[in-house]
C-alpha cells in the first residue's frame, strides 16, 4: 500500500452492495479485512471468498457496537452501513423509519468511530472513510435520508477538525445513485423502487469501492477530504418552484 502503512480495514455494511465491493477491493490491495453487518450467511460467504474475518453486529445496538469493535486494532474504518427507510416525503415517513435511518446512518456511525478512533490516535495511524451521499450535499426530497447524510457530511468535517494533528485522516465519499440492494430495503413498493433504478445507467458498487481505494492509497501528506461521484446520466441541482394554493395565501 501507499506510505500510510495501513494493515487492517473494518468495513461496515459488508454483506452487500458498496460494502462487499469495498471489502473485496481492499483485500485485493493487500489489507486484512474485517467485514461487519447483521447477515452472517452473507458475511461468511464473503469472508470465505476473499480470506477475511467477519463480525456480526447490529450497529443500531449501542452496547453491541462497543462489545464487538472496542479494542480492535483497525487502521481503516469504512463507515458504509446505511439505509434509506422513509425515502419519501416527511409526511409519509413512519416514526420507525425515522428512528431506523437516523439510528443507523448517524448514531451507528458515531458509535463505530467512538469505539475505534482512540486506538488509531494512540498508534498515530488511521483513516476513517464515511460513505455519505449526494443527498447530504444537495437539497433533495427524501428529508429523513437527506438529514442523516447531511449529518454525515458535517460530522466528517468536524472529525477532521477534532483529529487534526493526530495523523488520522478522514474522507467522505458521496455517491449518486448506485445499483445495490439499497432500494429493495428503502421501498416496500416495487413501483417506487423501479422509478429510482430504471431508465438510466446507475453506478456500480465497485465504482464507489475504487474511490475508497483511491483515498486510502493517497500519500500520507494528502487527505482526500470529499469525493462526489455520480452517474454520467444523473445531474443534481435545480430550483423547485410551485405556486401555493390560493387559500393558503394571506
Ligand atoms: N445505493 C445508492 O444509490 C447509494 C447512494 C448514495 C449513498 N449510498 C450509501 O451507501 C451505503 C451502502 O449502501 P448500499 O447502496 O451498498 O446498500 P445495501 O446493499 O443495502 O447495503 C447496506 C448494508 O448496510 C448493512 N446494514 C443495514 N442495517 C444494518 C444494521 N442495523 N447494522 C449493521 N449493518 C447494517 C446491510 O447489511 P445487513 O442487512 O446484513 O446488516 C448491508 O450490508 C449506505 O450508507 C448508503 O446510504 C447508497
Amino acid at each position: 500500500m501507499a506510505d500510510a502503512h495501513y494493515r487492517t480495514a473494518l468495513v461496515t455494511g459488508a454483506s452487500s452492495g458498496i460494502g462487499a465491493a469495498t471489502a473485496r477491493a481492499l483485500r485485493r490491495h493487500g489489507l486484512e479485512v474485517i467485514a461487519c453487518a447483521r447477515r452472517e450467511d452473507r458475511l461468511k460467504a464473503l469472508a470465505d471468498e476473499i480470506g477475511a474475518r467477519y463480525i456480526v453486529c447490529d450497529l443500531r445496538d449501542q452496547q453491541a457496537v462497543y462489545d464487538a469493535l472496542g479494542g480492535l486494532e483497525v487502521d481503516v474504518l469504512v463507515n458504509n452501513a446505511g439505509i434509506g427507510r422513509g425515502f419519501t416525503s416527511i409526511t409519509k415517513a413512519s416514526p420507525e423509519d425515522i428512528e431506523a435511518t437516523v439510528g443507523l446512518n448517524v448514531m451507528g456511525l458515531l458509535h463505530a468511530v467512538r469505539a475505534l478512533v482512540p486506538g488509531m490516535i494512540e498508534r498515530a495511524r488511521g483513516h476513517i472513510v464515511n460513505i455519505g451521499s449526494v443527498a447530504g450535499l444537495h437539497g433533495c426530497a427524501p428529508v429523513v435520508y437527506g438529514a442523516s447524510k447531511g449529518a454525515v457530511h458535517l460530522l466528517s468535517q468536524d472529525l477532521r477538525m477534532d483529529l487534526s494533528g493526530s495523523g488520522v485522516r478522514v474522507t467522505e465519499i458521496c455517491p449518486g445513485r448506485v445499483m445495490t440492494e439499497f432500494f429493495d430495503v428503502a421501498f416496500d413498493d416495487e413501483e417506487a423502487k423501479r422509478k429510482f433504478t430504471s431508465g438510466f445507467t446507475l453506478l456500480e458498487a465497485g465504482d464507489v469501492a475504487e474511490c475508497v481505494v483511491h483515498a486510502i492509497n493517497a500519500p500520507w501528506r494528502v487527505n482526500i477530504a470529499t469525493i462526489e461521484v455520480i452517474p454520467t446520466e444523473q445531474a443534481i441541482g435545480g430550483v423547485q418552484i410551485q405556486a401555493a394554493r390560493s387559500e393558503t395565501r394571506p
